[in-house]
């Protein structure tokens, strides 16, 4: 018999062999509560990130705009039902999920609490929110626990045609007129900082951060993750034309990286807290839609009911196999 001790080393030495947990192994519960409470709040971003972008697509500048909106909008649909099913294997329901945000006792990441402004955002939020969200996820292709890991796969694929979107519209419009290179650069403003707070809290106050990494969750710290995108966004903005707001940017011999000032952490976690522009709009809306939408859930869920019941009552009785008449027709 495997007592639990084993198990807690076998749960162990496929941590340490940096091999996958699959959801039918034996887990310690602390680890797969983490894990449904850190899948269900990325989950949570997908479908509420939606929302700020979505307020657009009615008002896109062009065709060809609305369509790359339309697609960026709809891959984030997608990416919040792969890691629901993902959050599904642990054994919490996208049901119970969805209740738990919009009763306030799950989170979403706080960028989403910001307002978009103008069409910029639009290319704002593609470069540097899905910018630091790729920089999150890509480590997460290979955090411990196999059905979030595969899912980040296909998410970051997407992410990345995100970013460059997004990119792609900041460009054309610095190659524009100066009011257009205006409201490139105050959108930019307006975003790097929330950019930056995507990262989480500093590593001296992420009490989570440690266990998590344990258990190879995540593979590397906040702080780490913030870093690799200053370092990365820099030259981006320099090639655009555009500037972020921070008079302490500059490059560290030393250190082999950008220094940068610490982020307004009040008023990350005053966001955090619900106290954001917009955290009270985004919920009300995501609740709106789950009401609305509650007519479909029973329906398809009558209808796979009445599938399964017709299933079973048209199914040869006996042996529960099903009756093998091909070789018969066959034979005559
Ligand atoms: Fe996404
Ligand atoms: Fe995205």
């Amino acid at each position: 018999m495997t007592t639990e001790a084993q198990l807690e080393a076998q749960f162990a030495d496929t941590i340490e062999a940096k091999d996958r947990i699959e959801p039918r192994d034996w887990m310690p519960e602390a680890y797969r509560k983490t894990l449904i409470r850190q899948v269900a709040q990325h989950a949570h971003s997908e479908i509420i990130g939606m929302q700020p972008e979505g307020n657009w697509i009615t008002r896109a500048p062009s065709l060809r705009r609305k369509a790359i909106l339309l697609a960026k909008v709809q891959d984030e649909a997608g990416h919040g039902l792969y890691l629901y099913s993902a959050a599904e294997t642990l054994g919490a329901s996208r049901n119970e999920l969805t209740e738990k945000l919009i009763a306030g006792k799950q989170k979403y990441s706080s960028i989403f609490n910001y307002p978009t402004l103008s069409y910029t955002d639009v290319g704002t939020i593609g470069w540097l929110v899905d910018g630091a969200a790729i920089c999150n996820q890509v480590p997460l292709c290979r955090t411990s626990f196999g059905p979030y890991g595969r899912a980040m796969i296909r998410v970051c694929k997407e992410e990345s045609f995100h970013q460059r979107q997004g990119y792609e519209l900041l460009m054309t419009m610095m190659r524009g007129t100066d009011e257009q290179r205006e409201m490139v650069q105050e959108s930019v403003n307006r975003f790097w900082w929330p950019a930056l707070m995507m990262f989480g809290p500093p590593d001296d106050d992420s009490p989570n951060t440690a266990q998590s990494m344990e258990w190879g969750i995540k593979t590397h710290t906040n702080d780490e993750l913030r870093q690799k995108f200053v370092d990365m966004s820099i030259p981006q903005a320099e090639a655009l034309g555009v500037t972020f707001p921070d008079e302490n940017l500059k490059w560290n011999e030393e250190r082999g990286h950008y220094d940068f000032s610490t982020p307004d952490w009040d008023e990350f976690w005053s966001v955090v807290k619900g106290n954001g522009p917009c955290n009270d709009q985004r919920i009300a809306h995501r609740k709106r839609a789950w009401d609305e939408g509650k007519w479909v859930r029973d329906a398809a869920l009558a209808f796979a009911e009445q599938s399964a019941e017709a299933t079973a009552a048209s199914a040869p009785t006996g042996t529960g196999a099903p009756a093998d008449t091909t070789t018969e027709e066959t034979a005559k």
